[in-house]
């Protein structure tokens, strides 16, 4: 059944807390940092690469001496990463050997509605009858009643053009009211576009560009993955979603899948591409010189969406679910044998550390950070906009048996609703207001961020974004130009929990 499959405890946690694993956790740093495998097109048609994943159940030990049950893309958490070239079409084809239904969602892609991954949009697993005995879910569970639910059979194909700039991009599950528990148990992975302007700026590449891939786990007794998922006997009970409402957090640090690795480096200058793949959690990550305490300064070279228009320099840099961060370390100022930490200055206990980078030997380095990294970021000024408009993003109640949601609006997601429509070629400003952290997401679209809190906004802020990370209490203005497609797409929270609680809104581009 679904509950052995799945190899999820129902323990529930209390609200907001961190899960603690109930298996001996390894020491700090002794894990190898794990490079997701690149994957090969198993065909080229037309100038479009195809790809074939298997969604499929296995067995693998993340934490040493630890099974640990997954649901993967291919075999692997993460997935395989894809690597792309900037409008050349890729086709990748989906086979559903999961025991639930799942949908797949290129995060940050600028792609056809059809192969957005709309949560209702599902690709089925053999013999589906329905959602008898699952558990896991947090929403209204009517996803399966939904009439323009697509209901296919075991395989998709989802294509997407990539014509956009080059960035680091994410796949991950997207099902409606399921997507926190998916990515939980795995599926999740990369997918990196790159052209020709990017590559000839002489950043470092080859083995000297890591992307890290950062998410917290917990895990039980018997080694499957923590989660607090439902109990069936108190379905039905108002205040029954308690349990996630501030989203899930684990103590086990993961980067790559590897609980606090390691990983040699050459004395040489390192592009990181960090993405918080993290249901809940935000860090604040700082690289810290083991030796004498003290914090490094690093330079910010890219966001959401692909490169700055000049690099920044940071001590610190806070990483909301779903963000992405590009930055460049130069490992060259430390001598060698140097532990140089990656720390979240969120955390507490375990979860204050990520990984560390050992300083291994000296090496030359030709790589190097131009002063002008693009030309092309769109600069939309207020006064283009034709319309503004305001959405609130807060907790309020939802749901048949009234327990608490998370709402946009006022609203919990419907998919049978029209919440938004804009026009292609129209310059809008949205204001955004949360009262908790709401990491707020954006489908097809990228936008710059104009305020936080009536204030210019941070040094971190800049680029083309997806994602816009709302503190307890503030308002954020971003401005956008609708482009690309016609069709239904989404916004909503990255907090996977609220997500999956309500936390969603139906775009429609005409
Ligand atoms: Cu990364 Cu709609 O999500
Ligand atoms: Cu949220």
């Amino acid at each position: 059944g679904l509950t052995a499959a799945a190899g999820l405890s129902r323990r529930p946690a209390a609200t907001g807390a961190e899960l603690r694993s109930a298996v001996p956790l390894p020491p700090p740093f002794r894990v190898p940092l794990p490079l997701p495998a690149v994957l090969e097109p198993v065909a080229t048609t037309g100038g479009v690469d195809r790809y074939e994943i298997t969604q499929r159940e296995v067995t693998a030990e993340i934490l040493p001496g630890v099974r640990t049950r997954l649901w993967t893309y291919g075999g692997t958490f993460p997935g395989p990463t894809i690597e792309s070239r900037r409008g050349r079409p890729v086709t990748v084809s989906h086979r559903n050997e999961l025991p639930v239904p799942t949908v797949v969602h290129l995060h940050g892609g600028r792609t056809p509605a059809a192969s957005d991954g709309y949560p209702t949009d599902l690709v089925l697993p053999e013999g589906w009858s329905g959602g008898h005995g699952e558990h896991g879910g947090h929403g209204q569970g009517h996803a399966m009643h939904d009439p323009r639910a697509v209901t296919t059979d075991l395989t998709r194909d989802y294509t997407f053009p990539l014509d956009q700039r080059p960035t680091l991009l994410w796949y991950h599950d997207h099902r409606m009211d399921f997507t926190a528990p998916a990515i939980w148990r795995g599926l999740a992975g990369l997918h990196i576009v790159r052209d020709d302007a990017e590559e000839a700026l002489g950043l470092p590449a080859g083995p000297r560009e890591l992307p890290l891939m950062i998410a917290d786990r917990a895990f039980a007794a018997d080694g499957s993955l923590d989660y607090p998922s439902l109990d069936p006997t108190l379905r039905g009970r108002p205040g029954v979603r308690e349990p996630y409402l501030a989203g899930v957090l684990g103590d086990v640090v993961l980067v790559n899948g590897a609980p606090w690795p390691v990983h040699e480096v050459d004395a040489a200058r390192y592009r990181l591409r960090l993405l918080n793949a993290s249901n809940a959690r935000h860090y604040e990550l700082a690289f810290v010189d083991e030796g004498d305490g003290r914090t490094v300064e690093f330079l910010q070279i890219g966001a959401d969406q692909g490169l700055l228009a000049a690099p920044v320099k940071h001590f610190a840099l806070p990483v909301a679910p779903a963000e992405r961060y590009d930055v460049v370390v130069d490992f060259s100022r430390f001598p060698v044998g140097t532990l140089v930490k990656l720390v979240n200055r969120l955390g507490s206990g375990r979860t204050r550390e990520v990984m560390a980078f050992r300083v291994a030997r000296k090496a030359a380095d030709d790589s190097r950070v131009p002063a002008v990294l693009s030309t092309d970021l769109p600069t939309w000024r207020r006064s283009e906009a034709v319309r503004t408009r305001d959405f609130s993003f807060r907790a309020g109640r939802m749901g048949e048996d009234g327990g608490h949601g998370w709402l946009i609006g006022g609203l919990p997601f419907d998919p049978a609703r029209s919440d938004v429509t804009v026009r292609l070629g129209d310059v809008e400003i949205w204001r955004l207001v949360a009262d908790v952290h709401h990491p707020v997401h954006l489908h097809l679209t990228g936008f710059r961020i104009l305020s936080r809190g009536g204030e210019a906004p941070f040094a971190h802020d800049g680029g083309l974004k997806d994602t816009v990370s709302l503190r307890p209490g503030e308002s954020a203005e971003i401005i956008t130009r609708w482009e690309g497609y016609r069709g239904r797409y989404l916004f909503h929270c990255h907090n996977a929990e609220h997500e999956d609680m309500g936390m969603m809104a139906n775009l429609q581009v005409t």
